[in-house]
């Protein structure tokens, strides 16, 4: 019977540098998902690999006095070496500087210029060279990139233009019709709300203002956009476009696109637009994860808080850093990562649960029956209730995994570990060994705790991959029971079962000790990275470089320079034909006044009434859609597109009030 096919990707990654542990996490699951599908008899195709074009990686190359070629193939070297040391099993990974692909991409935007999606004319508009995207004005917030917060640039050129308003109803109507198409579902109302809705503009998808792209065949001076460029991988690395698309036949459509929250914009809404005019079906799913935070801020390069996760695969092995991002983070969500959480879930759940209930009845066995246990066995009244647990746990695993709920599918089977442990408990091996008529109990209760070992060594594959071969190491399990169906019968290993103890699997962790290394490890792995990253600045042009800088500091003078007020909101309405901005009305005192604020994304009108705010009070009046807005309403900001207004601890303090 032909296996039925199962195609999987993570993003393609910019190898603008090192990747960090948040990277290692979407790469981590992705690749649990794909090791599943593969235990359940699917024909997996999982695709990785690095998006290699933009004005980004041109300058980074360039401030380090390189071709961009010549930096990113050092870096790609390091990231399949770090693929290979987190177990990551993809099956192709693409370059998009690979020759196969940029001759398909061009023949998509030729194909797509022809057909009249493409036209040219001219662009002015901001960009953020760091997330690659363009924005109009009214995108912006506070004049800088919604999306990370940092400076953009006036960008006017003549233009590429991609009809992404002709597809926004059918977009919109797929979404509808198609409520899983994006997962978790409050994304796709994000989608819809603040996307389709409001309306989509066409989309400048050619540049001229610098060369590092694919070449736009027919007018050459134009690179092609690259989200363009980029979200083509997942077809081209298929082989569509080129001689041989039998892969792309067999393959596509998608069965999961795996991104991160701050992409799904453009998976959900570009890339299906690109596939409908080039007649393509779209991806069955789209699955936005979280983003894997440190002290609630987003783990980056550019806030130099980083984490290596070679430095942590080094000291703890593998699976156990697998087995924590899967297991701490709900996917979907965001998480924190924090050393002394990674260190809590190694000690409780895999070397107290899992390590030692592997290697306690290993021990067991080879104490009572010298490694080996004859088949002279007798039930207890502990047995039913284990066996009806071990063998139903594939089921709940495989319900979760389905929603990729991997944390779910973990608990599942951590609760036959520890269930697994309280049998022990419960029948007391080590009471039953002291009555000779109890070794029939006793070689009874041992076969049972290895069974169930069987089974769960089955069910972590995916999860942890290399722990079960050492597992079956012990416990002389053969290759002929560890099928993923096998572990929903019980009683297949065999009536004599022999053991041999094996190193231990996962080796308790001293927490306070280790904890003061752990740190010290992570300070000195980032104080590299900042040291090359201040490299790189020196030879960087000041005025266009995309980390932020240390403010310059100023005097007390200065900073009084600036009147901040509490005002209160007494009035709030949204601003036609703008995306960000409310249009309140501030009582400061005696006195009201008129104040833009682009934060609706973050707050109603009727949120913002009766709120106490601070307001920068001796601001020029600037004009806003066409009407003067006098100050500034402060907000916290936390470089990853959340904002906070500030306010007053004392709710009752007058409006008016100076700060000081
Ligand atoms: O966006 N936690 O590449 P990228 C969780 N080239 N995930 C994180 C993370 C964190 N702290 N930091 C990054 C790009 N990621 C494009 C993709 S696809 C056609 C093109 C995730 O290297 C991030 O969310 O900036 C994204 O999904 C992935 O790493 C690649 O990020
Ligand atoms: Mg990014």
């Amino acid at each position: 019977m032909e296996k039925e096919k199962f195609y999987i990707t993570t993003p393609i990654y910019y190898p603008s540098d090192k990747l960090h542990i948040g990277h290692s996490y979407c790469t981590v699951a992705t690749d649990t998902m794909a090791r599943y599908k593969r235990l359940r008899g699917f024909d997996v195709m999982f695709l990785t690999g690095t998006d290699e074009h933009g004005q980004k990686l041109e300058r980074i190359a360039n401030s380090q006095g390189m071709q961009p070629k010549e930096y990113i193939d050092n870096i790609v070297v390091g990231i399949k070496e770090l693929w290979k040391t987190l177990n990551i099993s993809y099956d192709k990974f693409i370059r998009t500087t690979d020759d196969y692909h940029v001759k398909a991409v061009q023949k998509i935007f030729k194909q797509l210029y022809d057909q009249g999606d493409i036209y040219k004319s001219s662009y002015e508009g901001w960009y953020c060279t760091p997330c690659e995207s363009f924005f109009t004005e009214h995108q912006l917030v506070n004049g800088k990139c919604p999306d990370c917060g940092r400076d953009v640039e006036l960008v006017k050129e003549e233009s590429y233009f991609f009809r992404l308003s002709k597809y926004q109803d059918r977009i919109l109507k797929y979404m509808e019709e198609n409520t899983e198409f994006l997962q978790p579902n409050t994304r796709q109302n994000e989608m819809i709300n603040n996307f389709l809705r409001p309306g989509l503009e066409d989309l400048a998808v050619s540049r001229t203002s610098f060369k590092w792209g694919v070449p736009v065949e027919f007018d050459p001076g134009h690179v092609v956009y690259v989200w363009i460029d980029a979200l083509s991988n997942y077809i081209t690395a298929l082989g569509y476009g080129s001689e041989d698309d039998s892969l792309y036949c067999k393959y596509w459509p998608a069965d999961i696109h795996v991104v991160g929250k701050e992409i799904v914009r453009f998976h959900a809404i570009i890339w299906p637009a690109m596939l409908m005019a080039l007649n393509l079906p779209l991806p069955k799913k789209i699955f936005g994860h979280g983003w894997l935070v440190i002290n609630g801020g987003k783990m980056s390069k550019s806030v130099g808080n980083v984490v290596d996760p070679n430095v942590l695969v080094e000291k703890y092995g593998v699976d156990s850093i697998r087995y924590f991002l899967l297991r701490e983070i709900a996917f979907g969500q965001d998480g924190n990562f924090n050393n002394e959480a990674l260190i809590q879930r190694i000690n409780s759940d895999l070397a107290n649960d899992l390590g030692n209930l592997v290697s306690r009845t290993v021990g067991m066995i080879e104490k009572y029956f010298g490694g080996q246990l004859p088949d002279v066995r007798s039930k207890t009244n502990f047995d039913a209730e284990l066996e009806g647990m071990a063998v139903g746990t594939a089921e709940k695993v495989e319900a979760a995994m389905e929603k990729m709920f991997f944390s779910d599918a973990l608990i599942e089977i951590w609760n036959l570990i520890r269930r697994t442990n309280k049998y022990i408990d419960e029948t007391q091996p080590w009471i039953l060994c002291k009555d000779e008529e109890k070794k029939g109990e006793l070689a009874n209760a041992l076969y049972h705790v290895a069974e169930s070992v069987r089974i769960i060594s089955i069910l972590i594959q995916p999860f942890i991959p290399n722990t079960p071969e050492k597992i079956w190491k012990q416990y002389n399990i053969s290759n002929k029971i560890i099928d993923w169906e096998m572990s929903k019968e019980w009683g297949l290993l065999p009536e004599e079962l022999k053991v041999e103890k094996g190193e231990s699997l996962f080796p308790r962790i001293d927490m306070k000790k280790e904890l003061a290394e752990l740190e010290a490890a992570i300070k000195a792995s980032q104080a590299t990275a900042v040291a090359n990253q201040g490299k790189e600045e020196k030879k960087e042009d000041k005025k266009k470089h995309d980390e932020p800088e240390y403010p310059a500091e100023i005097t007390i003078d200065d900073f009084c320079k600036v009147q901040l007020k509490v005002g209160e909101v007494i009035a709030s309405s949204v601003v036609e034909g703008s995306k960000k901005l409310l249009r309140n009305i501030v009582k400061l005192g005696e006195e009201e006044r008129v104040i833009f604020s682009g934060i609706k994304p973050w707050y109603t009108p009727e949120e913002m009434v009766g709120k106490k705010v601070v307001v920068a009070y001796n601001l020029k009046p600037r004009k806003m859609m066409g009407e003067l807005s006098y100050g500034m309403i402060l907000c916290a900001d936390d470089g990853n597109g959340n904002l906070s207004l500030l306010t007053t601890e004392k709710e009752e303090f007058p409006s008016g009030s100076g700060i000081s």
